[in-house]
């Protein structure tokens, strides 16, 4: 039986298989799908590190298998997740290169399933009051003070449903409606975690400034070549402060659908 009791959830460069022992690949079979992962253990600590785009980084923001995924770490006995993601920035203060430890969303998505209480479940809504776990934030921000890595704390994280970029005019709307930065996949993954009673934290990694704001147009490519740059830097960052990190909640999302 695999087991873990936190998870890093993010793309290339930010696992890095030299730092977990006897980490093995595992298929987790949920009743949504099943999902990937590589489990191991860091200074004691069990981690399943999982990357959001499929093993081969192949499935578009989109397409992701959310439910799978976030469920795949409850069966494994997760109880904190750490993920990172790559947004554009909509604030002059938040540059390319900048990380920004993101504490509330607006949801732009579409087509997704966004919640495990589909019709023949039980009804349920979860608090949203704090839709990335307090303690856990708090926690990231004082081991990136700790080791001096520079973090934005606080951020309003815009969801699109992508895979397309935005257009400069949803750019100007997104941010008078007090969006920071903007992303494709934070959304439905906090809320899915959530509705599993998980803490979930997201440090957002500024890869350009968004559509219309830079002059020039947005290429993948310039996404991909920011975060290989600054990844070290969310490397590091994770697998410090899960050394450091207790795993009993004392936070509310363990309670934020009511059950306790
Ligand atoms: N928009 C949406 N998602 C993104 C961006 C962006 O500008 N940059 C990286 N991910």
């Amino acid at each position: 039986m695999h087991n873990a009791e936190f998870a890093v959830i993010g793309g290339t460069g930010v696992y890095d298989p030299d730092l977990l022992e006897a980490a093995e690949e595992v298929s987790v079979d949920t009743p949504y799908g099943s999902a990937f992962a590589t489990i191991g253990t860091y200074k004691g600590k069990r981690v399943a590190f999982m990357p959001r785009h499929g093993k081969n980084h192949q499935v578009p923001p989109h397409q992701i298998n959310y439910k799978a995924n976030i469920q795949a770490l409850f069966q494994l006995g997760v109880k904190k997740i750490l993920t990172t993601a790559a947004v554009g920035s909509m604030r002059q203060a938040m540059p390319p290169g900048a990380l920004v430890l993101v504490d509330q969303f607006l949801d732009f998505t579409k087509s997704r399933q966004t919640t495990f209480f589909e019709s023949g479940e039980p009804v349920a809504h979860v608090d949203m009051s704090d839709p990335y776990c307090v303690v856990l934030r708090q926690h990231l921000q004082a081991t990136a003070r700790a080791i001096e890595i520079p973090i934005v704390y606080g951020g309003t994280y815009v969801c699109t449903e992508g895979p397309r970029f935005e257009t400069p005019a949803e750019i100007r709307m997104y941010e008078r409606l007090g969006g920071d930065v903007v992303g494709m996949t934070s959304v439905p993954e906090t809320v899915l975690a959530k509705e599993r009673g998980m803490c979930y934290a997201t440090v957002a990694m500024v890869t350009n400034f968004s559509a219309g704001m830079s002059g020039s147009p947005l290429s993948h490519q310039e996404v991909l070549d920011e975060m290989a740059r600054n990844v070290h830097l969310i490397r590091r960052l994770f697998f410090d402060a899960i050394a450091s990190l207790d795993v009993k909640q004392t936070c509310h999302c363990h309670t934020a659908l009511g059950i306790v």
